[in-house]
């Protein structure tokens, strides 16, 4: 039985390294990043064409690069919200330092419809909802991209990017001896149950944080029972110059070279 995720400890969780995390992260503003050490937009073109006017919702959006490259690359009308005010303390940084006009806004996926209303969007829908690298922190993503859907303007589109299943399986080095006795190491992946990868716990300044990944069948489903149909599902491999890359997710003993760390999921919504 997999435990709650507490999302009061996900938000002080990341209230208490989002610094820290500014200092070992670094994304790119001139590309649409997925996630850490993957390529980003302008080689895996999987997003619709943007043009001025547009409007889009960033939800999990950390300092909002992905809001700012739309704002500024296509003139697009965005929000974007996080569930840290530190986060959001960043962001607003960030788009002062680069002239984007993102509206911010501190709220979670959990309560992201009721931010909306409170900031005066109630009823309002979006030609682009989405996020990268958040989704993993909550308890019911079902729920949530059913939410999501509910302001995806009809022909919309829904981009999720969130870390793949086998990627929270352990990594495991052996040593083995070849027929000289020569010690080898040999690296390979264990998963206990690829139906329910375990969750990736972090126990860190007191707070008890869970990064879920979930099956791709059951993603599948979450967005086809939210009435979405999938146009890309990704799941690329490691590149050297990344438009996100971080320090804690480079170094991972050969795992990037072996398994994809990030599911990709973009998916239109009906007319
Ligand atoms: C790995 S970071 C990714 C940030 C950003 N999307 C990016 O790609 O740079 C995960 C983000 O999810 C946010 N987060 C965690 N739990 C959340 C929740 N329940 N609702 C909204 N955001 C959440 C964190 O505050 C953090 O900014």
């Amino acid at each position: 039985m997999r435990e709650c995720i507490n999302k009061e400890n996900q938000k002080q969780y990341w209230d208490s390294i989002s610094d820290m995390y500014a200092g070992i992260t670094r994304i790119s503003l001139d590309d649409f990043h997925y996630g850490p050490q993957i390529p980003g937009e302008s080689t895996l073109k999987l997003l619709p064409k943007f043009t001025s006017g547009m409007t889009s919702l960033e939800l999990g959006s950390g300092a909002a690069q992905n809001s700012i490259f739309l704002n500024k690359k296509f003139g697009m009308n965005c929000i974007a919200m996080d569930i840290s005010e530190e986060r959001i303390k960043n962001a607003h940084e960030l788009c002062r330092e680069q002239g984007a006009e993102v509206e911010l806004c501190v709220a979670g996926f959990e309560n992201f419809l009721e931010a909306l209303k409170q900031a005066g969007h109630e009823g309002e829908q979006f030609d682009f909802v989405h996020s990268s690298h958040a989704i993993e922190f909550v308890q019911d993503p079902a729920t949530i991209v059913k939410q999501m859907t509910s302001v995806l303007k009809p022909g919309g589109t829904l981009m999720l990017s969130t870390v793949h299943p086998l990627f929270n399986g352990e990594w495991l080095t052996n040593v083995v001896e070849d027929e000289e006795g020569n010690e080898l190491e040999e690296s390979g992946q264990f998963i206990t149950n690829y139906f329910e990868p375990p969750d990736d716990v972090r126990d860190e300044n007191g707070l008890h944080v869970v990064s879920r990944a979930h099956s791709i069948s059951n993603w599948f489903d979450w967005l086809t029972a939210a009435g979405l149909t999938i146009t890309a599902l990704k799941e690329p491999a490691a590149i050297i110059d990344a438009p996100y890359s971080s320090a804690d997710w480079a170094d991972h003993d050969g795992q990037l070279d072996a398994i994809p760390s990030t599911l990709i999921l973009v998916a239109k919504k009906s007319f």
